[in-house]
């Protein structure tokens, strides 16, 4: 029998109960530096013994690389694996800049059997909408993702990066198992309209990049240190004079960690079960990283409880940050609100 060693949450109202952290499968492929390939893939079957269940990855990531990366480790363990992928950025193979939001019934129809095609299976577990293009109504968009429901294309629907508002109206069309966006202790954004409306929908959150990309773990503190090629280079939070005034931020964190006993990285997955907690919400946050020694740590991480102290110490570090969340915040949620 599979022995879980992360506590199991439902994904979505009433939904399968699935590991309380997933795994952020992006790194493996594109935006953060050189990856061994091996060592990634090993990764994988470490969180599945962990118990973790599930697994993120977008049609995006590395242009369809990602997909295919993961593809023979989803179809190895399908019956424990719930497989989440995205579509809605459209990216060109002649154009390594191009980047395109749609949200168009027709783009939702070819880009799902693209990414079934690549993953090699039947059926998506949870696809979600990765970002909201506004000139498309929501409802032809959520209407357009439940005719894939029905078809058996994909089992659950989820969103990432919309607002409150549009998380009711898009459950209003069809239910909503996820919602995925960026949460942390630097990035909270998300708690003004989308965290409730997750948590009275009985929506799963999903944070990503709940390790502020690495930042929060004291991995790295300037975007200059990181290689070519690394898309942290040019993130407004860790470039220039933003960079030193959000390390000194940082420093709370490792305050705790070393009185403790945990790593940073444990300090800042454990806020956010517990911001989550104080909410009401049910949280699967995705750390994303490549390597077992990381995977294990961040696995542990599910059971930390930080003291009313530490969570006070931690409070107001989020508005304190310089430097936007994204080098362009017109697709954000924050951008809608
Ligand atoms: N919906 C969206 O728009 C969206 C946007 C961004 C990301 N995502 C998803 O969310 C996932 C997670 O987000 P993310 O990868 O951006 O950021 P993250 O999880 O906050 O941080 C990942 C970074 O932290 C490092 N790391 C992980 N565990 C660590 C530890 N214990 N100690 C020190 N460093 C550690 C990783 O490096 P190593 O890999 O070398 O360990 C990687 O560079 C992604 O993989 C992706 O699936 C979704």
């Amino acid at each position: 029998m599979q022995q879980h060693l992360l506590p199991t949450v439902p994904l979505g109202r009433g939904g399968r109960l699935i590991g309380a952290q997933g795994l952020g499968c992006m790194g493996m492929s594109e935006f953060y530096g050189p990856t061994d390939t091996a060592e990634a893939l090993a990764t994988l079957d470490a969180a599945l013994e962990a118990g973790v269940t599930l697994f993120d990855t977008a049609d995006i990531y590395g242009s369809g690389a990602n997909e295919e990366l993961i593809g023979p480790f989803v179809r190895a363990n399908r019956d424990r694996v719930v497989l989440a992928t995205k579509f809605a950025i459209e990216r060109r193979a002649e154009d390594p800049r191009y980047r395109a939001v749609r949200n168009d019934p027709e783009y939702i129809r070819s880009a799902v059997d693209a990414s079934l095609k690549r993953l090699g299976v039947d059926e998506i577990d949870l696809y979600y909408m990765h970002r909201r293009d506004p000139a498309v109504p929501l409802a032809e968009s959520v209407g357009a993702m439940a005719e894939l429901v029905q078809a058996g294309k994909v089992r659950e629907l989820g969103l990432s990066e919309v607002t409150g508002a549009e998380l009711r109206e898009a459950y209003a069309v069809h239910p909503i198992a996820a919602l995925q966006s960026e949460w942390s202790v630097f990035s909270r954004d998300v708690e003004r309209t989308a965290v409730p409306a997750a948590a009275e929908l009985g929506v799963t959150f999903v944070p990503y990049s709940p390790l502020g990309r690495g930042f929060l773990t004291g991995s790295f503190a300037a975007a200059e240190t990181l290689s070519e090629g690394d898309y942290r280079r040019y993130h407004p939070q860790f470039s220039g004079a933003n960079a030193a005034a959000n390390a000194a931020l940082v420093e709370p964190i490792r305050a705790i960690a070393a009185e403790r006993g945990l790593t940073p990285a444990q300090v800042a997955l454990a806020w956010v079960h517990q911001r989550a907690a104080v909410h009401g919400l049910t949280v699967v946050p995705i750390p994303g990283t490549r390597k077992r020694t990381r995977l294990a740590e961040n696995t542990a991480a599910a059971t930390v409880e930080l003291t009313g102290a530490e969570l006070a110490l931690l409070e107001p570090i989020s508005g304190q940050v310089t430097g936007d969340r994204y080098a362009d915040m017109s697709s954000t949620s924050a951008a809608r609100e």
